[in-house]
């Protein structure tokens, strides 16, 4: 019989880190979760007794503190802060981590020190594996990288409420990957390994914005008008949404420089059986996922 692994998740409020949790603990791990604030509720671990220790990621010696007092030899982590972690994750690995299971981007298309910085999501998420490779090694880390998730949807709640949203290409197809099914795939590598370092996740379908718009009105029981906007009116209104400048850009890019990047993406084939592969399941379409969260889009 494999021995128990004994894992912490960071980001554990999070859909992917809840996900993650709840997977690794199905699996057999021995699961603790590292968190900001303890009394913040978690509905998707809500009837299960974790233990909970207090971390910032952004502060290493909470993070190595947090390390040692569960004893976890695994860690799930997401990227914070604006640089390459690296503070924390010598801290990480001062606690006696071992092992790194990381939720990057699929955006990284190529070599992790080839991306340019201009490429803002894929540089952030390259700049950590390069560090984690540094501290860990390439072994010991694996890079779990999704396209488009379904949760972004929710970024359009506002005009979604009144009925009509703005977009500036509603025709832009993404995968529309369920958060859900990224923890999932996470949590059985957090409880099992994996013997490849890199793991691409796409979602089952593409689908185009103005009509993942038609899904949620069906979903929600309305209609919701689309109307195409500019660039600048699309900017600045993603920028009043409090979305930092880099993100915005980088969304716009997705939106009207270069649609459906990531299906034109090398690696697109793989990642589109990835959540199959490792879970047994099938991943989550749009659809599914607007039915499982459609609360969220309460006002
Ligand atoms: N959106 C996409 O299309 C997409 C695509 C590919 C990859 N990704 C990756 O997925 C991430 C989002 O995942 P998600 O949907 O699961 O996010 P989420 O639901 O917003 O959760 C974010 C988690 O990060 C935690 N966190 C934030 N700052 C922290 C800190 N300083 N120390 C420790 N934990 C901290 C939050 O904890 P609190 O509860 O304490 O705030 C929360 O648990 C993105 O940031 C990106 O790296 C996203």
């Amino acid at each position: 019989m494999a021995t128990q692994r004994n894992v912490i998740i960071f980001g554990a409020t999070g859909d992917v880190g809840s996900a993650a949790a709840l997977q690794a603990y199905q699996e057999g791990a021995k699961v603790s979760l590292a968190v900001r604030d303890p009394k913040k509720p978690i509905p998707r671990l809500s009837g299960i007794q974790f233990d909970k220790v207090p971390a910032d990621l952004t502060k290493p010696e909470t993070v190595e503190a947090a390390v040692r007092q569960t004893g976890a030899t695994v860690a799930f982590i997401y990227v914070v802060g604006d640089g390459n972690m690296r503070p924390s994750l010598q801290a990480l690995k001062a606690g006696g981590i071992k092992s790194i299971v990381f939720l990057s981007s699929f955006t990284i298309e190529d070599d992790i020190r080839a991306v340019p910085s201009t490429d803002f999501i894929a540089f952030r998420h390259a700049q950590v594996e390069i560090a984690l490779e540094e501290v860990f090694g390439n072994e010991n880390f694996v890079a779990i990288r999704p396209a488009y998730f379904s949760s972004n949807s929710l970024n359009f709640k506002e005009g979604i409420l009144r009925g009509e949203t703005e977009l500036p290409n509603p025709v832009a197809e993404f995968d529309w990957i369920s958060p859900a099914d990224v923890g999932r795939v996470s949590g059985m590598i957090l409880a099992h390994g994996s013997k490849e370092n890199v793991i691409g996740l796409v979602g089952p379908e593409k689908l185009a914005l103005k009509d993942a718009m038609s899904v949620i009105g069906d979903v929600l029981g309305k209609s919701i008008n689309v109307i195409k906007i500019g660039e600048a009116k699309a900017l600045k209104q993603m920028s009043d949404a409090g979305i930092p400048l880099p993100v915005a850009n980088w969304m716009l890019d997705n939106a009207i420089r270069n649609p459906g990047a990531s299906f034109r993406a090398p690696g697109y084939l793989e990642a589109l059986g990835n959540v199959h592969k490792y879970t047994g399941k099938a991943p989550a379409n749009f659809r599914q996922w607007m039915e499982e969260n459609r609360d969220r889009f309460k006002a």
